[in-house]
């Protein structure tokens, strides 16, 4: 009996080293130490034991089933370790590994500024109206007091889509849009895109502009250059130098182009400023009568200002970019540093 009984513990360790999985370390138990297991009902031979082998035989039997179970139980300890073990593996995360960068998008200097300056005279009480880039002759010359012919059309190369149709080449046709639908006061402000036959290290063929128009009853010269001055030390800070230089434009008179002191040579002359120490960056007047006449607003009556104000060179003259071409290239590592 108790050869058959080591028999039997052998066939058990074998099934036990064979079993891979906990269910089969689980039937293995059944098998065994189940309540109808074969160790557990092996007990039951002791009637065929000689009577003097027979608690030697009691003894390994219970012996037998105790090392199974706590073999058993090892094995179960086992295979759930190595089950923890391997998912540990599988989801490590190596906290020592570098990070990899989010990388945020930024506003383009150009959308910066325009949004700044568009602050700044919502601020003074202007609201913001825009224009068509694709425009009439009408509204981007004529209706500004540059007839067909008038010598004042060379100052702006024009790109003409056909004789009547242009691409704008300022943001003043803005200012007469306006005027023909509402009546005075006028306090606007327009941004956007405007093309020229242009292209130096101060010219692209395409930049922006940012158009202003106040009317009203007794505007004068000094609240164009009251509010202009006011603006101007707002972007640039208060101890910024500017000078107003008399100027001609046919649909202001009198008019004024304002130049800010270069920043990329400190007014010594460079390139940039040509050399000159100055760098213009708008261009401004009183809205000539020719102009109130062609909207039908009463010349006698009411008077305004108007100015037009070039953004990269504000951009280029703030941020201090010695080229205004860099600002269209698309270069990322240029954009990312503003
Ligand atoms: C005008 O365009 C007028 N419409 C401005 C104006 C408006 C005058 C209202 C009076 C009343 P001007 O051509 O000077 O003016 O251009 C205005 C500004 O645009 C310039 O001062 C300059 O800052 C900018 N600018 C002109 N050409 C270019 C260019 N090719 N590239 C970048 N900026 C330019
Ligand atoms: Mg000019």
């Amino acid at each position: 009996m108790i050869t058959k009984l080591q028999q039997l513990e052998e066939e058990a360790q074998v099934e036990l080293a064979a079993a891979q999985t906990e269910d089969a370390i689980q039937t293995v138990r059944t098998k065994y130490l189940g309540r109808k297991g074969l160790l557990t009902g092996f007990l039951r031979n002791i009637v065929s034991v000689p009577e003097e082998e027979k608690p030697l035989f009691g003894k390994r039997c219970n012996e037998a089933k105790e090392k199974l179970s706590a073999q058993i139980d090892a094995a179960l300890a086992r295979s759930a370790g190595g089950k923890k073990l391997a998912s540990l593996r599988r989801e490590a995360i190596d906290v020592t590994l570098p990070g990899r960068g989010i990388r945020a998008g930024r506003l383009h200097p150009v959308i910066r500024i325009r949004r700044e300056i568009c602050d700044i005279f919502t601020a003074f009480g202007f609201s913001i109206v825009e224009g068509p880039e694709i425009e009439l002759d009408y509204y981007n010359f004529e209706a500004l007091n540059i007839p067909k012919d008038h010598p004042a059309r060379d100052m702006q190369d024009t790109f003409y889509v056909d004789e009547n149709i242009v691409l704008r080449t300022h943001t003043s046709p803005v200012q007469v849009r306006v005027m023909e639908k509402i009546k005075p006061p006028v306090r606007i402000l327009s941004p956007g895109r405007v093309y020229r036959r242009d292209s130096d290290v101060s010219h692209t063929p395409m930049f922006h502009q940012i158009e202003g128009l106040l009317v009203d009853e007794g505007v004068t010269f000094g609240d164009l250059k009251g509010i202009l001055t006011a603006f101007l030390k707002r972007v640039f800070g208060e101890d910024t130098t500017l000078r107003f230089r008399p100027s001609f434009f046919p649909f202001t008179e009198p008019s004024a182009e304002v130049d800010i002191r270069c920043v990329i040579c400190a007014g010594r002359g460079c390139r940039v400023c040509g050399q000159s120490g100055w760098l213009e960056i708008l261009g401004s007047g009183m809205v000539d009568p020719a102009v109130f006449e062609n909207v039908g607003y009463d010349s006698e009556k009411y008077t305004g200002f108007a100015f037009g104000l070039g953004l990269e060179r504000i951009a280029m003259l703030k941020y201090g970019v010695s080229d205004l071409r860099l600002f269209f290239e698309n270069d990322s590592r240029f954009i990312r540093q503003f």
